[in-house]
């Protein structure tokens, strides 16, 4: 399988720590230089020491995506890059009822304009050149209803609508566009979810939650040339649904 990165670099968002930290080392361990994005500077300082340890190459990148100006801001200082995972996200679960203006706003600003915001100041360079890819990071909850994840599925359901639209957009000058549709992961982000979250896992088939890393494979491979032919999808790693009865 091609999955060498050698000669690439990816900006990665949210790198600081669960899903997208996994990503920037395994995007690193493929020979991808790496932007760690994220907010946190000793977090970020955390990563790179990471990425260097395994050898690798990477610089931190501080923005908050919640504030346009800080994503062109932060799309300005990344410059050239032929990687861009759109990885950073928050999930604060609510009732309708219960979701006030400043929740609707924050899960459409973080997980909905800032991967617009990125894409659209990157990604026309990637087509300059002929070549890139972006994989976004969503969620089963973009298709599944849960009680109290309506604004998190909506925001991330409407990533992967923009997914098809950025593939069909860019697709012809040579960039590729996917999502991982990542299932219940174990990271810093859930774990004040506490036990209560195993539970989720034993939802799925596998009957488990899913370690950051097994999603980081998947966002390597759709980034990886070993992809070639994959645009516009949306790739679950959700673990399976169980059988009824
Ligand atoms: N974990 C799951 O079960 C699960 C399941 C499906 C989908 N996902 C999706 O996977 C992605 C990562 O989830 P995770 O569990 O790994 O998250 P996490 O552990 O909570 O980490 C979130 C990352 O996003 C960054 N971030 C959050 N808000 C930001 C903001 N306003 N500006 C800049 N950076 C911000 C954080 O940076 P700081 O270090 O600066 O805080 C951190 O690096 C999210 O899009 C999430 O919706 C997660």
């Amino acid at each position: 399988m091609k999955t060498d990165l050698t000669g690439s670099t990816a900006l990665v968002t949210g790198a600081t720590a669960g899903i997208g930290r996994a990503t920037a080392l395994a995007l690193a361990e493929h020979g991808a230089a790496i932007v760690v994005h994220g907010r946190d500077p000793e977090r970020g300082a955390d990563a790179v020491a990471r990425i260097d340890a395994l050898g690798g190459t990477a610089r931190f990148e501080s923005a908050d995506l919640s504030d346009p100006a800080d994503v062109r801001r932060l799309a300005a200082a990344v410059g050239e890059i032929d990687i861009l995972v759109n990885n950073a996200g928050i999930f604060r679960f609510g009732s309708t009822v219960d979701t006030d203006d400043a929740a609707f706003d924050a899960h459409v600003d973080i997980n909905l304009r800032a991967p617009f915001l990125l894409v659209q100041a990157l990604v026309p360079a990637m087509a300059a050149r002929g070549r890139g890819a972006v994989v976004n990071v969503s969620s089963g909850a973009a298709a599944v209803p849960g009680r109290g994840s309506g604004i998190y599925g909506a925001s991330k359901a409407a990533l992967e609508s923009l997914t098809r639209v950025w593939a069909a957009e860019f697709g012809p000058a040579g960039v590729r566009v996917n999502t991982v549709a990542a299932g219940p992961t174990r990271t810093e982000g859930t774990a004040v979810f506490g036990d209560q979250f195993e539970a989720v896992g034993q939802l799925t088939a596998l009957r488990r939650l899913v370690d950051a890393d097994e999603i980081a494979n998947t966002i390597v491979f759709l980034a990886s040339p070993a992809a070639g032919y994959v645009n516009g999808t949306v790739l679950t790693a959700l673990g399976g649904t169980p059988a009824v009865g």
